[in-house]
């Protein structure tokens, strides 16, 4: 069999994240029975560095080298510490043809020197089993490497679903391969507590099962649930044991301990933490339960007492404490809380928030260790010494960077990896939501707000995996890779030097090294996406692959693309209904997934419309063009280039038929997601012009209903005769009490307005 390291022979320094400074080099080193690897450094863990890479040599190659100290000879792998090299994770790496050095200030550069060598080898090199066969040949080269931020962090929920040991070992084994440096462990939820506190064996005994699990999506209507016992814990053993491994990766774990939300599993074991003393369970659905802790002395000394078990086990210098999503009706109607507040002089129920995160961050503070908060810790006012996690957006990590705190950048619009990365049809379900590859990678998360001392504050990224449409490991890696290869050059690479195209020739080659190492990596990069925009009264079908090295080939009369069909340049121009099929071929063979889109030509599409407020910038589809091109979006969910989506806002569009035309109906396409806090909006107007400037309403529908997630609403016009039309779709405003996301703003989504 052909090796994918002989596929792509141009791809000598296929690095992932690419380092600072690279000079390619002639020639080559390469690794035999005599090589030995050399140091002279007495520290444990640089000795540790060595044996670790003489057992990955010896997996890979069979060959046992030696162990010596640093000599003159050739053939030789030098490790050596150096104080000259500035940044603490910094590293320098020579690669001659018979001799390489690697120099850092620290261990853990020599760490991240490590793994630069492993990405330099054939990819062989990181497959389970020895291929003696391969030349172990690494191009010669001189890289001096060091990170752009000093947090590069990945997340991992376990609340929602449990990973053993040896999962999060490897979940760790993987990002520590692509340099990051702390772990975000999810350790409690509403629907498990997976943490052992001695002091309170109930957590685990009661918190760690539930007695099901929803079934499919929570957008899925009615709610259905298997019947199956659903848990587990880590001992403190367990615990110790992970952050040990983590340690010997450079990887520092920040557990999180959610409060005072997020709490319904704790409450299902202590109901007593509650304001209502009454039964909980461990939740067996996903969203934001209203049970949270109730700010008694009897919970600060819990939670005291939690974190005095819990802070022991992690070195680091962090604990995270949630503060997310802790809906406040309970306090609300808890005579204890209200007084409270009158005796502190809490203003309102976010004070009172902001009083209980101060109270624990005092507490954790005595204990030398500080806080990090998701953005939510601000409301109200943010304690002393916190660390902010912005993550509904930005806006809180800038409000915190301001006001002197440090701030961790892990937004949904970038950095939430349990959204959808493709849209394609065949994707296993997700929360929703879309991120694709290159929305990761274009990701900076410097704010052009900040000044250049505010911007300090800004500690690094980190990429979130919350598992409720996770249930196992492999869909972990799934959703995992290749996005954190993208996102460890936005927390790596030097801002100015990343480059998409670039990253798309070496992650093609990277793919085929992390399934060698058994990943379950998703490969879209030949899968086809498309632009499909009004122009000029007909609509132009853009489509492309993220790799350029294919072929792609279409069909227009429904058959499936092959080796003989059309071979697509230039967008593809459509006047009449039409059916577009298209598939990426390399090598004449069909690689990536098909792809194809109805086009439904309509009195509106191809023609001209202008939107009065923009849809949110997270979710504007391809532009308003989207909302007349005659093309649907997904119907399972939302988020793709076909839809667009209002916070809080009303749809309001002017539509330009380009002439007088008569009309009987308006189809709207609406997607309803309560979990998602979308809503059918409230009313619908619909007016005729025939100026475009003097408005007069024709239609009101105040009745927009459906239970399914795509609701098409059709409003009947009677051969109205009109060149311009306007529609204004109202938001459906405030989510009400007991739902999901109450007293928030809702969505509005729509993909096509469709004129007949
Ligand atoms: C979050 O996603 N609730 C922090």
């Amino acid at each position: 069999m052909e090796s994918a390291s002989e596929i792509n022979p141009e791809s000598q320094y296929p690095l992932i994240p690419f380092p600072a400074h690279l000079q390619a080099q002639a020639g080559k080193f390469i690794i035999d029975e005599n090589t030995v690897l050399q140091s002279n450094e007495k520290e444990e863990k640089v000795n540790l560095l060595l044996r670790e890479f003489a057992q990955q040599i010896k997996t890979a190659t069979t060959y046992t080298l030696a162990i010596t100290p640093e000599g003159s000879q050739k053939n030789a792998i030098v490790f050596r510490l150096d104080k000259s090299i500035e940044n603490t994770e910094g590293y320098a790496l020579s690669v001659q043809v018979d001799r390489i050095v690697l120099r850092a200030k620290n261990p853990a550069g020599l760490f991240y020197g490590v793994q630069t060598l492993r990405q330099l080898l054939p990819l062989e090199f990181e497959k389970p089993t020895s291929s003696p066969q391969i030349s172990w040949a690494i191009p010669a080269v001189e890289i001096k490497d060091e990170p752009r931020f000093p947090y590069r962090g990945m997340h991992l929920d376990v609340a929602r679903h449990f990973l053993k040991v040896d999962k999060v070992k490897k979940f760790i084994d993987q990002i520590a391969y692509h340099k990051f440096n702390h772990f975000h462990w999810h350790l409690t939820d509403d629907q498990g507590w997976r943490i052992e506190i001695k002091k309170y064996p109930k957590l685990t005994e009661v918190g760690g099962f539930r007695s099901g699990t929803l079934i499919g999506h929570y957008n899925d209507q009615p709610h259905q649930y298997d019947k199956k016992r659903y848990g587990g814990f880590y001992t403190q053993e367990d615990i110790k044991e992970v952050v040990q491994y983590a340690a010997e990766r450079f990887i520092t774990v920040i557990p999180e301990i959610e409060l005072p939300g997020h709490a319904q599993a704790a409450l299902a074991a202590y109901p007593e933490l509650a304001c209502e003393n009454k039964n909980y369970s461990v939740w067996r659905i996903w969203g934001i339960s209203t049970n949270i802790f109730c700010p008694t002395p009897a919970t600060f000394d819990f939670l005291e007492n939690v974190f005095d078990e819990v802070i022991p086990l992690f070195p680091g210098k962090y604990i995270h404490i949630g503060g997310d999503e802790a809906p406040k009706t309970k306090w609300q109607e808890s005579a204890f809380c209200q007084r409270l507040m009158r005796q502190e002089g809490l203003e309102n129920e976010m004070a009172l928030q902001s009083y209980f995160i101060r109270r624990i961050e005092k507490h954790i503070n005595s204990k030398g260790k500080q806080i990090i908060g998701w953005d939510e810790i601000l409301e109200g006012g943010l304690a002393p010494n916190a660390t902010v996690m912005s993550w509904r957006g930005i806006e809180g990590g800038i409000e915190a960077a301001k006001a002197g705190h440090d701030v961790i950048m892990t937004p949904t619009s970038h950095c939430y990896l349990d959204y959808y990365q493709s849209d394609h049809p065949d994707e296993p379900v997700a929360i929703g939501g879309f991120i694709p590859l290159e929305k990761i990678y274009q990701y900076d998360p410097i704010p052009d707000e900040l000044s250049p001392s505010e911007a300090k504050h800004i500690l690094g990224s980190q990429g979130n995996l919350w598992s409720e449409y996770l249930p196992n490991f492999e869909q972990v890696e799934y959703m995992a890779f290749p996005r954190v290869c993208a996102l460890s050059e936005v927390v790596w690479s030097p801002q100015d030097q990343r480059d998409f195209d670039h990253f798309v020739e070496r992650i093609s080659f990277h793919t085929n090294r992390l399934a060698a190492m058994g990943i379950n990596v998703a490969n879209h990069l030949y899968d086809l996406s498309s632009s499909i925009q009004p122009k000029d009264g007909a609509v132009e079908v853009e489509i492309e692959a993220l790799a350029k090295d294919g072929q792609i080939r279409y069909t227009l009369d429904g058959g499936e693309p092959t080796l003989q069909s059309s071979l697509y340049s230039n967008p593809i121009k459509v006047t009449t209904n039409q059916q577009i099929k298209a598939q990426s071929f390399l090598a004449e063979k069909p690689i990536g997934r098909s792809w194809q889109q109805n086009i439904r030509m309509h009195k509106a599409a191809g023609k001209k419309i202008v939107l009065k407020t923009l849809p949110h910038s997270k979710y504007s589809g391809g532009g308003p063009g989207s909302l007349i091109n005659g093309a649907n979006g997904n119907p399972e969910r939302y988020g793709d280039a076909e839809w667009l989506g209002f916070d809080g806002k009303d749809l309001e569009a002017v539509i330009d038929l380009g002439k007088k035309e008569t009309i009987n109906t308006i189809t709207f396409r609406f997607f309803i997601g309560e979990g998602q806090w979308i809503y059918l909006p409230k009313s619908i107007q619909v007016f005729t012009s025939e100026d475009g400037l003097d408005f007069i309403e024709k239609r009101r529908s105040k009745t927009i209903e459906g239970d399914q997630k795509l609701v098409k609403h059709v409003i009947a016009l009677d051969a109205v005769q009109s060149r311009y039309l306007k529609v204004v779709a109202e938001n459906y405003g405030i989510i009400p009490k007991g739902r999901q996301g109450e007293g928030n703003e809702s969505w509005l989504f729509v993909d096509e307005i469709v004129v007949d």
